[in-house]
């Protein structure tokens, strides 16, 4: 099976860009996870930074971004520099498979995954690994498409996650709240 990088770097290198933060998405973040205060975040599947950084300078958190593609890594960087030095850290790391304690905080009070969790091939494996990185008390926001929200005909319908996978990302948290906005699906979710 192809490994994550080896899938989304290249599309990420050929200049593909994905759906960008809108003011209703980032007021439901705000409303869910709270002023970061320093808080340690982790944002898995950072992309071109947007989220991090978001979480960073709007938010309060002390943010990491990582990403398996290094084009993704490269562009958060960049935007970075724009922003001045005291931005998110940026790692190239696959969350599936990388060892964990490399990680530069050992829980995150907040762990988001935008987009990203549709993609993940062991859905099991992910959730485990998020459970172990988030801090007593932490909260894991997840954003992401339902298919059936788009007709069958739909092409972008392989974009959503299933009632299945729903029904996995959802069990075993003590709270689980969601939203919706649009085609896409916020979930704030605690241990
Ligand atoms: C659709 S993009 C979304 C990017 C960003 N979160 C956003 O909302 O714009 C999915 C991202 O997840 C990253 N990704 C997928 N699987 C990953 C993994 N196992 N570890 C780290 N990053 C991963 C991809 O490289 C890609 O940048």
């Amino acid at each position: 099976m192809q490994s994550p990088a080896a899938y989304w770097e290249p599309l990420w290198s050929s200049g593909r860009r994905y759906l960008g933060l809108s003011e209703a998405e980032t007021g439901l973040l705000s409303e869910q996870l709270g002023a970061g205060r320093g808080r340690a975040a982790l944002d898995i599947g950072c992309g071109d930074g947007a989220l991090a950084r978001h979480l960073h300078h709007q938010l309060g958190y002390r943010t990491t971004g990582i990403d398996c593609a290094p084009s993704a890594v490269d562009l958060a960087t960049e935007h970075d520099i724009e922003d001045g030095p005291s931005g998110p850290v940026w790692r190239l790391m696959d969350f599936t498979t990388d060892d964990l304690s490399e990680l530069p905080a050992p829980a995150y009070a907040a762990v988001t995954c935008r987009l990203v969790y549709r993609w993940v091939n062991d859905k099991h494996g992910f959730l485990d690994r998020v459970r172990r990185v988030l801090a007593p008390g932490g909260v894991f926001w997840v954003v992401t498409e339902l298919a059936d929200r788009r007709e069958r005909t739909d092409p972008l319908q392989r974009l959503g996650i299933t009632a299945r996978d729903v029904e996995l990302l959802t069990a075993g948290w003590s709270v689980a709240r969601e939203a919706d906005l649009g085609h896409l699906r916020c979930y704030a979710l605690r241990p």
